[in-house]
């Protein structure tokens, strides 16, 4: 892929950095606020939320740990949740945690569905989730964030952690991508 063809994918700028740090800002003030006092778990599932991630706990003043999973789901068309296959899991039990679901983006829902249900399981002390972008236009499976950073309507969207092929994750805005 040539500069000028990558270039060329770049639509149009949806959140200017500026626009997605104020909302990060404002978003880490209220977490810190509602879980002062509390054992607070920042969980990300990866690739596509580590740039949000980074971020967010940045603008934490509370004491809070992170940690990292990655999860693949496998779905057969029709049903709404699937089998979650955890190809990297926390090391960490979270039963005395108050956890935070750190996401990029909800979209069909089914992966975060899939992976809520299975923290559930284990118990924490509460789940919450947070995602930088919700797409409620597509939305196949039940499940609704606690906070969204920004609503957007059905557009593939790249850039602050989000890829389209794994590149683009490095673009400091959010964008609109090209498909033609
Ligand atoms: P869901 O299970 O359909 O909600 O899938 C969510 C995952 O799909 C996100 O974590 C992203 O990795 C990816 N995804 C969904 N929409 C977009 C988009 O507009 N741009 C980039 N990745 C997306
Ligand atoms: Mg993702």
């Amino acid at each position: 892929m040539t500069q000028q063809e990558y270039q060329s994918k770049i639509k149009r700028v949806l959140f200017t950095e500026d626009e997605i740090h104020a909302a990060v800002r404002r978003a880490g003030k209220k977490i810190s606020r509602d879980y002062a006092e509390k054992p607070l778990l920042l969980v990300s599932i990866l690739n596509g939320a580590f740039v949000f991630l980074a971020d967010l706990c940045r603008a934490i003043t509370i004491p809070c740990e992170i940690a990292f999973m990655c999860a693949k789901s496998y779905y057969n068309g029709t049903s709404s949740s699937g089998i979650v296959n955890i190809t990297m899991d926390l090391t960490l039990d979270i039963k005395d945690y108050h956890v935070i679901l750190v996401e990029d983006i909800i979209d069909t829902g089914r992966t975060l569905h899939d992976v809520a249900e299975l923290l559930k399981a284990r118990h924490p002390l509460s789940l919450k989730i947070v995602t930088l972008l919700d797409k409620p236009d597509r939305r196949i499976a039940r499940i609704d964030a606690d906070m969204s950073l920004f609503t957007i309507p059905d557009h593939f969207v790249i850039g602050y952690g989000l890829d389209c092929g794994e590149k683009y994750r490095n673009l400091p805005y959010i964008a609109e991508y090209e498909e033609s």
